[in-house]
């Protein structure tokens, strides 16, 4: 909720993707949140999967009304490069949804975000769950939208380790100017990348009484999360889920869930090994490099270190079981 008690509102930019469908279930149902609309970008899929399974997995939450419009098809520089080996052929985990019996807005991703950004009445927190192309485009187009974004808070990038490449994380990698572009964005912004991604597991037993609800969200929300795409290592626990972008969703509604630091962050554009690492400097004083050469620009983030497992877990199933 909002300091005056109203519900936070919301946009969420997505490549829905098992773990976005997952992120946009809990939005949905999240009585702290008002979900305003979501746009679509390629990434984990071509980006007319990402808009069928995005209108289906609204459809599927009963929330059938909420604007829906197509995005970037392409990164700004970088060919598409899908992420269908973990989320499946249909992005969705191939779990056999129906096709959505709607067509997306009549409005492009970037028109949509200009105009419920705009025309909302508090102002919007923007969360990104996917390749960032959509809000560099959104950014470059029509900046005067930030005068009404509170905060980004975005799922991307890691500070150790990386999934896409040793050091890049996907939907940093798969449009690393994009992403440049969205630390200029001149806003706050959070980064909840994949050292706390990965760690925020829903455990198996809670999966199977997902997946046996006779609530068609609370069982789609098992049957994602036994597709389990954001946890390789789930240790004994064979039927335990990630929330995955999930998670960027509940730091929304729940800041204190998430240890954050302001530290500088900074993309790694150079082609070859590093390209798409998010670089964020945890070193407690200036090195040789800041003294001999100068500071480079960078831009400060609340970088997510730390997550409060337990809680994000509980929090994500109260609102999608919520009846
Ligand atoms: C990110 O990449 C995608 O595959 C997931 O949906 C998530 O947004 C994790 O690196
Ligand atoms: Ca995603």
């Amino acid at each position: 909720m909002t300091n005056d008690g109203q519900p936070i509102p919301v946009i969420i930019d997505c490549d829905t993707g098992v773990d976005d469908a997952l992120a946009l279930l809990f939005a949905v149902r999240h009585p702290g949140l008002d979900l305003r609309a979501v746009t679509c970008v390629a990434g984990n899929t071509d980006v007319d999967g990402v808009v069928r399974n995005t209108l289906t997995v609204l459809e599927q939450a009963g929330a059938p009304d909420i604007p829906v419009a197509r995005g970037a098809a392409l990164p700004l520089i970088e060919p598409a490069r899908s992420a269908r080996h973990v989320h499946g052929e249909d992005g969705m985990g191939d779990i056999g949804l129906p096709a959505p019996t709607r067509a997306p807005a009549d409005v492009d991703a970037v028109t949509l975000l200009r105009r419920e950004i705009l025309a909302s009445p508090r102002p919007v927190t923007l969360i990104p769950t996917a390749p960032l192309t959509n809000i560099a485009l959104l950014l470059r187009t029509h900046p005067e939208v930030t005068r009404n974004i509170e905060r980004i808070v975005f799922m991307g990038g890691a500070v150790a380790c990386g999934n896409a490449t040793p050091v890049a994380e996907f939907n940093v990698w798969h449009d690393p100017e994009a992403a440049a572009i969205l630390l200029t964005a001149g806003v706050p912004i959070t980064m909840y990348g994949l050292d706390v991604f990965q760690r925020v597991v829903v455990p198996g037993a809670d999966v199977r009484r997902l997946r046996a609800s006779a609530e068609p969200g609370a069982r789609l929300a098992g049957e994602l999360l036994s597709h389990r795409p954001a946890t390789p290592d789930v240790g004994a626990d064979s039927e335990a889920g990630g929330i995955g972008d999930a998670g960027a969703v509940c730091a929304v509604v729940d800041p204190a869930g998430i240890t954050t630091r302001l530290l500088p962050v900074e993309v790694s554009l150079a082609p070859g090994p590093t390209r798409g690492q998010t670089i964020v400097d945890r070193r407690p004083r200036p090195g040789e490099s800041e003294i001999h050469i100068g500071d480079r620009e960078r831009h400060l983030v609340d970088v997510a270190l730390d997550v409060d497992v337990d809680r994000f877990v509980k929090l994500y199933l109260t609102a999608v079981e919520r009846a």
